[in-house]
């Protein structure tokens, strides 16, 4: 087979095997949401450049190296969203919601675009399950907001995953700690880009890919020596709620983020059931961002879950998936009008929402009885000459191998769902 073109590098086709592994995962993130009261959010998978520029940073990477920017026909700047934070805080002012009252609680599923070198577990077309919150400062929503994460992960079979924190401070420590970096890194060897970051984003550095960056910053100053008081106050009491609440961290004092937005709490779930791209979620808080995007100083925190990364652990872990029904009644038949039948019979069943199928392709009764095996039905029914004289056919249950009687004339899914409960309670 000679294909015009392949799929773009980076990217997935995701075929039901994995498509019925999504709708499970992605169900309990839903459910999961709706017990905090999270409601949801869609923006679109484009914005204007500027809004990224200023949202996540422009000596980060992801804003230098990884955005698929174009000018449209109209000769504006376009970027395909590399993260979902800032498109959020641009739907949030827009819309007005926060007139509502605070807290401002939404959660999303969004495609994101990155231009990296792909590899298990990272991609360049990728899926974020994310939360955001607006309005609330207070110590207690960055502990919520992770045993919110902590929770939904031990929900997907996921609770050996370990959660990293640390607290990156705010504006003013932030400012002595820069020039901290500053006099470490300033006899040091650092990567092109990094020497760029240098003057203006020193903490920047801390987080570059390339082997020797890496390698300095395990022994730079750590931000966690510089914590203002309030910010030093802050993150006792985050610590101390998680401790409340029975979790586990460990404070890495590495950990400062790819993003520009985030002030001091930050975290990572990391999963050991995978490689080098081994971080499920992570997030932190950002009392800055939604200033910079234009509205009035609101504090704000919360997190992305890579659902890509997510079901690979699952899948290497061995959780098991409980995919959705497949096909509850497969009716099969022998000839014209056991065919027509057999639509009435899917269609009444559908419609009573008892997911069914029947005959599409003009398959002898064995190749249809093969396909029902393969779809997984539950009950198969078929239909003769014979069944559509009398009116009255055999429903078969596919895994106990017990049959029952069934009028096939009337409304169907009574009776189905009737002679099924009856069965049940014999
Ligand atoms: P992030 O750390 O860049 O944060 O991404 C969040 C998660 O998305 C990562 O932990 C990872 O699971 C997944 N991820 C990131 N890049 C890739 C990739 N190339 N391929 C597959 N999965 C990937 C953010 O995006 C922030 N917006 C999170 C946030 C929300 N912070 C506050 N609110």
């Amino acid at each position: 087979m000679k294909l015009v073109t392949s799929g773009p590098k980076g990217t997935n086709d995701l075929m039901p095997k994995q498509t019925d592994k999504l709708q499970v995962v992605e169900k309990v993130m839903r459910d999961h949401a709706a017990l905090s009261g999270i409601k949801e959010i869609r923006t679109p998978v484009f914005e204007h450049t500027e809004l990224f520029l200023r949202g996540v940073g422009d000596t980060t990477d992801v804003v230098e190296k990884q955005m698929y920017t174009f000018e449209d026909k109209g000769g504006r700047s376009i970027t395909l969203r590399p993260e979902g934070t800032a498109g959020v805080v641009r739907a949030m002012l827009e819309s007005g919601i926060y007139n509502d009252g605070y807290p401002v609680k939404l959660f999303y599923f969004t495609t994101c675009y990155r231009y990296e070198k792909p590899q298990k577990g990272r991609y360049r077309e990728f899926t974020q399950f994310g939360v955001e919150m607006f309005g609330t400062a207070h110590p207690m929503a960055d502990a919520n907001l992770i045993i919110f994460a902590n929770g939904l992960l031990e929900k997907l079979g996921l609770d050996d995953c370990s959660l990293e924190i640390n607290s990156i401070g705010c504006k003013t420590c932030r400012a002595q700690y820069h020039q901290k970096l500053r006099e470490y890194f300033a006899s040091k060897e650092v990567c092109g880009t990094c020497s760029g970051r240098l003057e203006k984003n020193p903490m920047r550095i801390l987080d570059c890919k390339s082997p020797s960056c890496k390698e300095l910053a395990k022994d730079a100053p750590m931000i966690t020596d510089y914590l203002c008081e309030e910010c030093e106050d802050h993150f006792t009491k985050v610590k101390n709620y998680l401790e409340v609440a029975e979790i586990d961290y460990i404070v890495n004092p590495q950990i400062v983020r790819g993003l520009d937005y985030y002030s001091r709490t930050v975290f990572e779930f990391v999963s050991k059931h995978l490689g080098a791209q081994s971080t499920v979620c992570g997030g932190g808080r950002y009392d800055g961002l939604v200033e910079e995007i234009g509205g009035n100083p609101t504090p704000a925190l919360g997190f992305g879950a890579g659902i890509d990364r997510i079901v690979l652990a699952m899948e290497e872990k061995g959780v098991e998936f409980t995919p959705p029904v497949g096909c509850e009644v497969y009716v099969a038949s022998i000839g014209e009008k056991a065919l027509e039948k057999s639509l009435s019979i899917a269609k009444n069943l559908r419609e009573s929402g008892v997911s069914a199928d029947y005959d599409i392709c003009g398959r002898g009764l064995k190749a249809q009885m093969k396909y029902a095996d393969k779809i997984g039905a539950k009950y198969t029914l078929v239909l003769g000459d014979n069944e559509i004289e009398t009116g009255e056919a055999e429903l078969k249950n596919m895994q106990s191998g017990e049959k029952v009687k069934v009028l096939i004339n009337g409304n169907f899914a009574t009776e189905f769902l009737d002679k099924t409960i009856e069965s049940m309670l014999k």
